[in-house]
């Protein structure tokens, strides 16, 4: 059980908010502590069921001694404690400015009778001083000259009664639920251990690789998963494969009113159909490749002689192999026969041929909180194995310099994609990354995806270096304004070790050795691995990652890991 303490003298308008905000937390007490025996605040407790106190001011600190609180949270609190008091306590208070502007009393007035064209909000932890200790939390909003001192008042209100309950329950520690079984899950599960915010970590799917991290949940489908993490109370689930996300499971968890990252269906449409994907990149003048769809094997021939240098693409999830590329136009045709035929079943019964672009690749991963965008570093990963084969992906490096020039035509993308996640009224908070082709005339995308990637979120999750769960749990709340990224001064590369036949088949149950993991200066994910009396065995595919910013390192321990099936991508090097 949790202990908050709710100091108000007023209104208590925000009272009201953050108890109506924690209505279905029973593992939270909440108690509320007046100094006016008037105040409307005490009206509220009553109908709302809380305990409250009314006490002298004075009786303050006499209150306090004899109590130990998870966390006070002042609300309209018209007094300043004692340094004592509030050393014992974690405290924390919500101003109606953007402080340091307007400290102290009536601070929306000043905002209303100076004619300011912007105001809004601050939480900040409290001191003995007023209006002053760090800040947490602010959030600004544009003022209409217009605007009546009631108006202004009603919209600052607003964003209090929005943000307040949720850095409280930032504040009181997070119970997490990370979905997928993959290296990405690994490393966001690994970060998520590590914060500060964190209270209690829950795993679906897990690998063997990676289980100890967390509280495993065991379920069979997803209605099942969304009940049982509503009974766990968890505050944030974060959803990591692209498979879940278009088959809807941010649908369900919406409807358990569980906070989710992770696009809903609709939104995986940008993923799940590249020709969705091409019509909304033409709506906001995203620039791609001319491209033709083909779903009849009867059109090959003449189809293809509309292209000089055809790539073709299965239209729907083929874990990033639906794509081919090749310059003998006799394997393309042979392919697309292929595509049509069903290699990727019902994914590759639509195709797109398009034409190849000739440049570099990159990533670019964009958080979008259904209102701020907040766009990483680029990354560049390697899909390519030895043979010309796509993979799911072997190799990533984070960050790259693309130079000024397209620093900024990038920049005017970003621009589109803000456009675009805006108008389409995306409210969902998911990742968008986008796969971009930079050519000498400009930046075109090659494809959408709703999810972070593997292997880039290895090297991107250990390349920035904020808390990590701070930066989703401000993506699900809206309150990515607020996050200032703090970049690695060091590039970083990941390597994924697979099995030898991967993409096409691979085999099982193979023992992996001699795995070192106690280098400081490297991170090891695994992706798809058993443990049996602390042995590891691969079950196929891609195995593991490594990261690590010294190469030469990460090849070491590659080369002394004992595995029979041992493939790994040999220099890597960004390609510009
Ligand atoms: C709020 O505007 C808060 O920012 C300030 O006092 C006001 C309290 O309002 N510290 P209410 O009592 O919660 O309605």
């Amino acid at each position: 059980m949790k202990n908050v303490l709710i100091l108000a003298s007023g209104k208590g308008s925000n009272f009201e908010a953050i108890i109506k905000y924690f209505k279905e937390r029973s593992d939270i007490n909440f108690k509320l502590l007046c100094n006016k025996k008037n105040a409307y605040v005490l009206k509220r407790a009553e109908k709302l069921n809380i305990e409250a106190y009314c006490l002298k001011f004075e009786d303050f600190s006499d209150f306090f001694k004899n109590r130990k609180f998870d966390l006070v949270v002042m609300a309209g609190f018209d007094r300043i404690l004692d340094k004592k008091t509030i050393q014992n306590n974690k405290f924390i208070n919500i101003h109606p400015s953007l402080l340091p502007k307007y400290k102290g009393l009536k601070a929306i007035e000043k905002t209303f009778v100076n004619h300011d064209t912007k105001g809004g909000i601050t939480i900040h932890y409290a001191n003995e001083k007023v209006d002053e200790g760090e800040i947490i939390y602010q959030k600004a909003i544009k003022i209409n000259p217009k605007w009546s001192l009631r108006k202004i008042e009603k919209e600052i209100h607003k964003l209090e009664h929005h943000y307040y309950p949720r850095i409280i329950e930032k504040l009181l520690g997070l119970n997490i639920l990370v979905v997928g079984f993959g290296a990405r899950e690994h490393c966001i599960a690994e970060k998520i251990s590590n914060s500060k915010y964190l209270d209690k970590l829950y795993l679906a799917d897990s690998n063997d690789g990676f289980c100890d991290l967390g509280e495993k949940i065991i379920y069979n489908n997803y209605l099942e998963l969304a009940q049982k993490a509503k009974e766990k109370n968890i505050n944030l689930a974060i959803i990591g494969p692209e498979k879940y996300l278009c088959e809807g499971i941010v649908d369900i968890f919406k409807k358990f009113n569980i906070k989710t990252i992770g696009a809903d269906k609709k939104t995986s449409k940008l993923e799940s159909s590249k020709l969705y994907a091409k019509k909304i990149m033409k709506k906001y003048g995203i620039k791609t490749a001319p491209y033709v769809k083909i779903n009849n094997k009867k059109n090959i021939e003449k189809y293809l002689s509309y292209f000089k240098n055809p790539v073709i693409k299965a239209n729907g999830l083929a874990s990033g192999k639906g794509v081919y590329i090749n310059s003998d136009k006799n394997k393309v045709k042979n392919e697309l026969f292929n595509f049509l035929s069903g290699k990727f079943l019902d994914a590759s019964k639509n195709c797109l041929i398009e034409e190849k672009l000739f440049g570099y690749e990159v990533s670019l991963f964009s958080f979008w909180d259904g209102e701020n965008l907040l766009n990483m570093p680029l990354c560049q990963d390697f899909k390519q194995n030895d043979d010309g084969l796509n993979t799911g992906g072997l190799a990533s490096i984070c960050p790259i310099n693309i130079g000024i020039e397209n620093e900024f035509k990038l920049n005017k993308f970003k621009n589109k994609l803000f456009n675009l996640l805006k108008k389409e009224k995306i409210k969902n908070p998911f990742i968008l990354y986008s796969g971009l082709m930079i050519t000498k005339d400009d930046i075109y995308v090659l494809e959408f995806n709703v999810r972070l990637g593997d292997p880039e979120t290895q090297v991107l999750l250990n390349y920035i270096q904020n808390d990590w769960l701070s930066i989703f749990f401000a993506q699900a709340n809206r309150m990515l304004n607020y996050t200032e990224l703090k970049e690695k001064n060091k590039e970083l590369t990941c390597i994924v070790m697979a099995s030898k036949g991967y993409p096409l088949k691979s085999r099982k149950n193979i023992e992996i050795s001699n795995i070192d993991f106690n280098n400081k200066n490297a991170k090891i994910y695994f992706s798809n691995v058993k443990r049996t009396n602390n042995k590891y065995y691969s079950m196929g595919g891609r195995v593991l990652s490594i990261v690590s910013e010294d190469k030469n390192l990460i090849y070491n321990i590659l080369d002394n890991i004992e595995f029979e099936e041992k493939m790994y991508k040999k220099d890597v090097e960004i390609k510009q």
